[in-house]
């Protein structure tokens, strides 16, 4: 072999073992995560599928409120979606807010999101998009943002058809999303409060806060 030749194959073991490693590299990992804004939605969505009554089961970052469902309605012969929120209070399960925002059906699917507006004075718009819809209903992966440029103002939420999420369901939506999603990366996704004594005060019952505060309360009987 000529020292020219050598050099050749020389040059070409290098070559190769860059490439092997490169291609290594890009099996399984690291894939960049779509960030909220980046992510575009669905262009169709059969509307009737998000209708009816959602739970929040999980958020990244946590939510600020316990109990939290949402009610989505067809109205304005079905052209606008009415979306009415409760929640409670961390650790309680009265429902002491209710809030609704109206959407036209055709801005659900727009590129850039939908904004969402509720009646209330001190709230922002915050533009969500909807990631994910399951066809049987069972869960629904949003993401939302008040500021695009912002990814700290940016969240992901998981909203379930039962108020008590099945545990192994969302394990694996929180798996599945955080595998592709920034805002689901694994430790930052929480689990909403709820209990099945969650209700609005006309329907609550007298130990309002059993479920959720039971555990602290036993506790601090066991203290005394
Ligand atoms: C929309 O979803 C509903 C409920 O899941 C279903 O009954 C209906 O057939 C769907 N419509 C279309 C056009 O897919
Ligand atoms: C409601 O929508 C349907 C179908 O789009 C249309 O045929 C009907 O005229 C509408 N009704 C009213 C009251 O606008
Ligand atoms: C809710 O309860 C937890 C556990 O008892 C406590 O750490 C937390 O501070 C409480 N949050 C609020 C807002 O009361
Ligand atoms: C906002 O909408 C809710 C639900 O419909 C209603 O109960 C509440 O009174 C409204 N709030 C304001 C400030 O209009």
């Amino acid at each position: 072999m000529s020292k020219h030749q050598q050099f050749l194959y020389a040059l070409l073991a290098v070559v190769s073992v860059l490439v092997l490693s490169v291609e290594g590299e890009e099996i399984g990992v690291d894939v960049p995560l779509v960030t909220c804004p980046e992510f575009t939605p669905h262009s169709e969505l059969n509307v009737t599928e998000l209708e009816g009554v959602w739970y929040g089961a999980s958020r990244s970052p946590a939510h600020k409120f316990a109990c939290v469902e949402m009610k989505v309605s067809l109205i304005k012969n079905d052209t606008m979606v009415k979306f009415t929120t409760s929640h409670a209070a961390l650790n309680t399960t009265l429902l002491n807010t209710v809030k609704e925002a109206m959407v036209d059906v055709v801005d659900l699917t727009k590129p850039d999101g939908f904004t969402v507006l509720y009646n209330l004075t001190d709230e922002k718009p915050v533009t969500y998009k909807i990631i994910e819809i399951d066809p049987d209903k069972k869960y629904a992966v949003m993401c939302g943002y008040t500021s695009p440029g912002n990814a700290d103002e940016s969240f992901g939420l998981i909203m379930t058809s039962e108020r008590i999420a099945d545990k192994k369901l969302l394990q694996r939506i929180k798996d599945e999303a955080s595998k592709h999603f920034f805002n689901f990366a694994k430790d930052s996704v929480v689990d909403i409060q709820q209990s099945d004594k969650c209700a609005s005060s006309a329907e609550v019952a007298v130990p309002v806060l059993s479920t959720i505060l039971g555990v602290v309360y036993s506790f601090l009987r066991f203290m005394h």
